[in-house]
């Protein structure tokens, strides 16, 4: 029995076989469940934002690695070391920004690199074992933020989200949403404008999906209306998750969230990213450093994926942008709440593993 999440969806779930994954690309119109059953699939998925979100890619890599060697015919240590090797480094092609995507595989492939295991089969075992662990803490992870999060919102607030960090893109309730959830649950009167996200629409597709079946009041607005609704004053906070973080506190997360961030400072709005510790690359110093992910021009020649643009047009379609260290006024984490000065010291002390 798949296990269900509040709302009676779920993202991913692990069968006994194949994981099974809620194809997004679908949502809202039609809830698709599509049974991931090897490497391939696994890299089409993350590459084709089937399944996205930073957590979440983390957890269906470690999967799909499972996948990947789980019909491995070799017998020997080094062999099946050698194979695992070979699925990670293909599955880290399949989207460059989320580092919980890269920190997953190289965990899981630590994790058999250090333990002893006699054959392939008992290898395979450990493999399934620690991609079950790292769903498991994301869905935890996913509650302390929800936990060191809800008293930062104020009673009646109204907050502004990008993109969509919710349990679409985690395996547990989400990041930025969780928060909202909560607060919810906390009898909390709060409201909820989201960013459509152009030009996936992950904001209109998936997170007003989401706050609609949870019962949150939201309003949809385009991505270009956020900075007159902030001027009205009709924005007290905006919130959002991340894709990865670097040292000093630079954030990457979806393409406009930079925006946000200047207008928020401009109108002194408090300006939160919610994440979970895999989130956090404290080996990179700094947003100079982080892989910005660019995707086909299809996405921005046309709408819902309609055609809207004379044909030859060019075009550029970075899927993120990273936003200062300076613009944020906390990190919301499962480790607690980070405040400025951000350093990887202060982050290695408070963000243990
Ligand atoms: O391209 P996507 O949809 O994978 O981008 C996702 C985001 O930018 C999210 O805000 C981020 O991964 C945080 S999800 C908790």
């Amino acid at each position: 029995m798949l296990k269900l999440k509040k709302s009676e969806y779920f993202t991913l779930a692990w069968t006994g076989q194949s994981l099974r994954i809620l194809d997004q690309t679908k949502l809202p119109q039609k809830e698709v469940y599509r049974d991931l059953k090897n490497a391939e699939d696994t890299w089409e998925a993350i590459r084709n934002l089937r399944v996205r979100g930073a957590p979440a890619l983390g957890v269906v890599a470690a999967y799909g690695l499972y996948l990947g060697i789980k019909d491995f015919p070799g017998r020997r240590r080094s062999d099946f070391l050698t194979q695992i090797h070979k699925v990670k480094s293909y599955l880290e092609t399949s989207r460059p920004t989320a580092v919980n995507l890269f920190a997953a595989l190289r965990r899981v492939e630590e994790k058999l690199k250090n333990t002893s295991f006699s054959s392939a089969e008992e290898g395979k075992k450990k493999v399934l074992l620690e991609a079950k662990k790292i769903e498991k803490e994301d869905e935890t992870f996913c509650d302390r933020i929800a936990d060191y999060g809800f008293p930062l919102i104020p009673v009646g607030a109204a907050l502004l989200t990008h993109c969509n960090a919710g349990a679409l893109a985690t395996a547990g309730d989400g990041t930025a949403l969780a928060v909202i959830f909560k607060a919810k649950e906390k009898g909390k009167k709060i409201s909820v404008f989201v960013d459509e996200t152009r030009p996936l629409l992950q904001g209109s597709r998936l997170t007003a999906w989401e706050l609609q079946r949870r019962g949150i009041d939201f309003t949809l607005i385009c991505d270009n209306m956020a900075g007159w609704m902030m001027r009205q004053k009709r924005v007290d906070l905006v919130l959002v998750g991340a894709d990865r973080i670097a040292a000093n506190g630079d954030a990457a997360n979806k393409v406009g969230t930079y925006s946000l961030a200047v207008l928020a400072r401009h109108h002194k709005i408090s300006f939160y990213i919610a994440a979970p510790v895999t989130t956090f690359d404290l080996d990179i110093p700094d947003g100079e450093s982080i892989p910005i992910e660019e995707r086909c021009g299809d996405e921005v020649t046309g709408f819902a994926g309609k055609r809207v643009a004379p044909p030859g047009v060019k075009t550029c379609n970075p899927a993120f942008d990273v936003t200062p260290a300076s613009l944020i006024t906390a990190f919301i984490t499962d480790q607690g709440v980070i405040r400025p000065p951000y350093s990887k010291r202060k982050f290695q002390r408070k963000l243990k593993p």
